[in-house]
């Protein structure tokens, strides 16, 4: 197998008005040697105050389909500011950001929300769910927002939350859950309208050891089952040996 299948992926991603999504009996189409997401000489810079600082100085990478890849670096080396440019809520000031055949850096605003909202899930280190919502309820809330007909609503609930080891927990509300159940929760949320790609920021940070293992082995078990590729960043030594590829940032370059 290729290194890829080897072994052991800003912002509520508030989808509004969605063109109802595929039905439920569902195949992805990948080509494995074709990059999902490819980021050619990224720089960004932000304007603050008089001056501008250089963020990104010069990024390549490229996300294959079914891939674990991670991004580690200190706090500060520019991390967060490349996942949102991956995810298209940002633009770069230079270079290009490919997903899967549209070009980001061309793209309006608008084109790049409706891809977004078809395409990518997000997962926050705070979890993003709505508190008063139960589990099953937040999960509902990501399939009407991505304009999911009903009808595949509570199939589509049940099978998520299913997949990340909440079958027994759906009714609960996030503070009658753990830190890593609310996670869980959030990432049935992330997957449940299918996109390609899982962008998690720092999704481990706030979790002892057991329980981010737990997710990393949710994440295993949906690059397999929903057939979706993840890019999450990490410091963590442990979760990092989970990666099928790990870029590592220090003040805005990648170093090897
Ligand atoms: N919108 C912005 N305006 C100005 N500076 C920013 C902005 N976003 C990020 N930065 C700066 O970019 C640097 C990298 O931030 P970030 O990407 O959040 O790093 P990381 O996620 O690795 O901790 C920080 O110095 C941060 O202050
Ligand atoms: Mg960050």
């Amino acid at each position: 197998m290729t290194s890829w299948f080897r072994k052991k992926g800003t912002l509520e991603t508030i989808a509004l008005e969605e063109e109802p999504l595929a039905s439920s009996s569902f195949t992805r189409s990948i080509t494995p040697h074709t990059p999902l997401l490819r980021v050619s000489d990224v720089h960004r810079s932000f304007q603050v105050g008089g001056g501008k600082i250089d963020v990104l100085k010069g990024i390549e990478m490229e996300l294959r389909p079914l891939q674990l890849v991670m991004l580690k670096g200190r706090s500060g080396s520019g991390k967060t500011t490349l996942l949102n440019l991956i995810g298209g809520l940002d633009l770069p000031t230079k270079g290009e950001i490919v997903f899967q055949e549209h070009a980001f850096h061309h793209s309006s605003d608008d084109d790049r929300t409706l891809i977004r909202r078809k395409e990518i899930g997000f997962i926050f280190q705070s979890y993003a769910l709505m508190p008063l919502l139960s589990a099953w309820e937040n999960v509902e809330l990501a399939l009407r927002m991505a304009g999911t007909p009903r009808s595949q609503w509570k199939e589509r609930v049940h099978h998520c939350l299913d997949l990340v080891g909440l079958g027994k927990r759906m009714h609960h509300r996030p503070y009658e859950l753990s830190g890593g159940e609310q996670q869980r929760v959030a990432i049935a949320k992330a997957i449940a309208h299918r996109p390609s790609l899982i962008l998690a920021d720092e999704p481990t940070a706030e979790l002892d050891s057991q329980m981010g293992a737990q997710i990393m082995s949710v994440f295993r078990n949906i690059i397999a089952t929903e057939q979706v590729t993840i890019c999450m960043t990490t410091h963590d030594p442990t979760i990092l040996e989970d990666a099928d590829h790990v870029y590592e940032m220090v003040d805005g370059r990648f170093v090897t």
